[in-house]
């Protein structure tokens, strides 16, 4: 793998210059955010000691983006996404941080509250659209219980309405045939819409999606992106959207956050990030992707798998696996430092004063 920690070694494709040109402003202004965490830590107290999931990660999703939270299995993602919806499993618990939501920090907000942001002020699809359905009820049915939740003024024949025409918004030519079916007839693409149909019942400015295309097929894949992309643009609907796979959200994020070992190790615009990656994770993850102009190239993996972090951990997270460490990487941790243009990471060789090898 070659590093170019000048930023300079690689030009934006005129792919991400295409989805730079469709894109709403994100100009930063403070009130711009419309979800913003900072210092979030969730902690699991497990039989073989405490695991944090997610170290001190910050992040702000601004009204009308597509913001992308990138990472490997197991580097915090899903947990940061829960942490939003007051949803972290047990035995995980949030110890420390802030998470402000249309200017209201939903961790000092009680449950009853949170529980009424939920599907109606941020909606949220999972990578498992059958289980998210329950197999026993009618899509009609399902539909008509979210609405009761989320648009109480609306009487029945409001909520059939209200069910039809998100039906139709999610793109199904017959909903009325739809809405009769059981989960089980429809196929995976057409439960993923039914879901995401379901997340917008409330009007939520935000969706967070959580590994949203994963059990589908490509083709549906595809079709999953195009939707959230035209949600985005026509109803100017924030998403907050979670993957493995960089190509993902290459193609639908404004900016991206890439989390290793529950902390943020770069982020900024996708197009600059990823068309001059600082940090040695986030170019490594590159090398990993096929390239569609180069489909016979090989691909280069990360070698060692992430491993469980203790509270107390000193260092950087990355340094077991990565090929550039150096020894201030074993016993200082990077601080997230501002590059250029926005563009934030955490990485020793980006420090100037630090002595590199
Ligand atoms: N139920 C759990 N019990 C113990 N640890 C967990 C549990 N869920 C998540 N974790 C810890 O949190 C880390 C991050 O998990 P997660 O956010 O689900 O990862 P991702 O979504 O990026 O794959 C895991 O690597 C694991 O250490
Ligand atoms: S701080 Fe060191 S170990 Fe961590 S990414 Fe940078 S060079 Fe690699
Ligand atoms: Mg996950």
């Amino acid at each position: 793998m070659t590093y170019d920690p000048s930023g300079r070694g690689a030009t934006r494709s005129a792919a991400e210059n295409q989805i730079k040109a469709g894109q709403l402003s994100t100009s930063g202004a403070p009130d711009d955010r419309l979800l913003d965490i900072s210092g979030l830590t969730v902690d699991f107290r497990t039989r073989r000691g405490i695991s944090r999931a997610v170290n001190d990660v910050a992040l702000s999703v601004r009204r009308g983006e597509i913001l992308g939270l990138v990472g490997e299995s197991g580097s915090g993602k899903s947990i940061t996404a829960l942490s939003v919806l007051g949803l972290v499993p047990a035995p995980g618990r949030i110890v420390a941080g802030q998470i402000v939501f249309d200017r209201r920090n939903l961790l000092q907000l009680p449950e009853a509250e949170i529980a009424k942001l939920r599907g109606r002020r941020i909606g949220y699809i999972s990578q498992s659209p059958r289980a998210a359905l329950n197999p026993s009820f009618r899509i009609r049915e399902q539909m008509d219980v979210t609405l009761r939740a989320c648009a109480p003024e609306l009487d029945a024949a409001g909520r059939a309405d209200k069910a039809r025409s998100l039906l139709e918004q999610l793109g199904f030519a017959d909903p009325e045939r739809v809405a009769a079916a059981f989960p089980h007839q429809l196929s995976g693409g057409m439960c993923q819409r039914i879901c995401i149909a379901m997340a917008l019942a409330g009007s939520p400015d935000l969706l967070i999606a959580d590994e949203p295309t994963t059990a589908l097929d490509v083709a549906v894949q595809a079709q999953i992106l195009a939707l959230l992309h035209e949600l985005n643009r026509k109803l100017g609907l924030a998403i907050l959207i979670v993957s493995h796979d960089l190509a993902l959200i290459r193609a639908i994020a404004h900016r991206i956050v890439v989390l290793y070992g529950g902390e943020v190790q770069e982020t900024g615009d996708v197009g600059t990030v990823l068309a001059a990656p600082r940090h040695p994770y986030t170019g490594a993850l590159l090398q990993s992707v096929p390239d569609p102009d180069h489909p016979s190239a090989r691909l280069a993996f990360i070698p060692g798998f992430p491993e469980p972090v203790p509270p107390d951990a000193d260092g950087c997270r990355f340094a077991p696996r990565c090929g550039f460490a150096f020894a201030p990487c074993l016993s200082q941790r990077p601080i997230l430092r501002l590059v250029e243009d926005g563009v934030r990471a955490r990485c020793h060789l980006l420090d100037p004063g630090m002595a590199t090898p």
